[in-house]
């Protein structure tokens, strides 16, 4: 079994690469073998590993600098997952493609299902929905998994972001009115091994069956300061943080190039049924995911 993971280091292709290594070969690859705006080096990458299954989290995920280049935008995370999907069906392949919470305009009060109305509000939100249009026309045997809040351990991100303002400022201001479900990257990395597992030795016929858009992040709802707040009771090393207030802010006070939307918790309840499976909440997963900086 060959499987085409489109990059290695991105907070959701690093877990990727870990958890897909039990299914078969995986052609983790970097950016001197693929560049997602190139259309046609896809096409010819995917025709010479001639993968069983393409495996694609990477994105154009600077949501503000989208507003400033939309036609690149576009071409990563809209007309390449196209490009995937058409290239993976002439192969045999299945395609497990990732979406964005980014895609609802966030004026809901309860958590978004799938068949709640999109409304993307920036160029990043719509670049990604125009992924999920392209696949959904290609119409092959594809899972697309929207997902929300990603956060892993390693890099950049809300969650290593917060520890390390802990560290620098007495005082954090962090956002109230925005509401989402966090998700571990490393957890969204195993359901999928698992999905890909369950499939087989039918895993086109699988695809094809249980095909489509589903919702896919860590259980509950949080705003971004209760989902700090917590962060910072975590931490393995409270003796090095020098904050002293969190305090309330409004995401107005902040103001961003691309508008985000407030409240995106998603009911991943359908994924739940058919697939099975049971999601933690994101208060239990970010538990396990912080015990990751114990060890170091
Ligand atoms: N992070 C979130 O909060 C969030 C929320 C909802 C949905 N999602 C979706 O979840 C998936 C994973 O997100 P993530 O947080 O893991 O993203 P990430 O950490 O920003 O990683 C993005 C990946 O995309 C790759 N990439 C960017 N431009 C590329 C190009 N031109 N060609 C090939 N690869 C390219 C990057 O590789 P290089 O660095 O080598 O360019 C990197 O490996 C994405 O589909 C994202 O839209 C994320």
């Amino acid at each position: 079994m060959k499987l085409i993971l489109v990059r290695r280091t991105g907070q959701l292709d690093w877990e990727l690469q870990r958890t897909l290594a039990p299914l078969g070969e995986v052609h983790a690859l970097g950016p001197d073998e693929l560049d997602l705006s190139d259309l046609k080096a896809l096409d010819g990458v995917m025709r010479s590993v001639k993968p069983q299954i393409v495996v694609n989290a990477s994105a154009y995920t600077a949501v503000d600098r989208a507003e400033q280049e939309p036609d690149l935008a576009m071409r990563i995370n809209a007309h390449a997952p196209g490009v995937m999907a058409e290239t993976a069906r002439a192969l045999g392949a299945v395609l497990l493609h990732y979406a964005t919470d980014y895609v609802f305009d966030g004026t809901k009060n309860t958590p978004y299902t799938e068949d709640d109305p999109v409304n993307p509000l920036n160029t990043y939100g719509q670049s990604k929905l125009g992924g999920e249009q392209a696949i959904g026309q290609v119409g092959g045997a594809h899972l697309i998994l929207r997902t929300s809040w990603v956060y892993s351990l390693r890099g950049d991100g809300f969650v290593t972001k917060t520890l390390s303002w802990a560290r620098r400022q007495e005082t954090l201001r962090i956002v109230t009115d925005q509401v989402g479900s966090p998700t571990w990257a490393r957890m969204l990395a195993e359901v999928s091994a698992a999905l890909i597992a369950r499939g087989l030795p039918v895993l086109q016929d699988y695809f094809l069956e249980k095909g489509g858009v589903y919702h896919l992040g860590g259980a509950g709802v949080v705003s971004r300061f209760e989902f700090a707040r917590r962060v910072l009771q975590l931490d393995p090393r409270p003796e090095e943080q020098i904050v002293h207030a969190l305090q309330p802010a409004l995401m107005t006070e902040f103001p961003t190039p691309a508008h985000r939307p407030l409240f995106t918790p998603l009911d991943c309840s359908r994924f739940e049924q058919m697939f099975g499976v049971h999601l933690p909440g994101w208060d239990n997963t970010l538990e396990l995911a912080m015990d990751d900086l114990k060890i170091n």
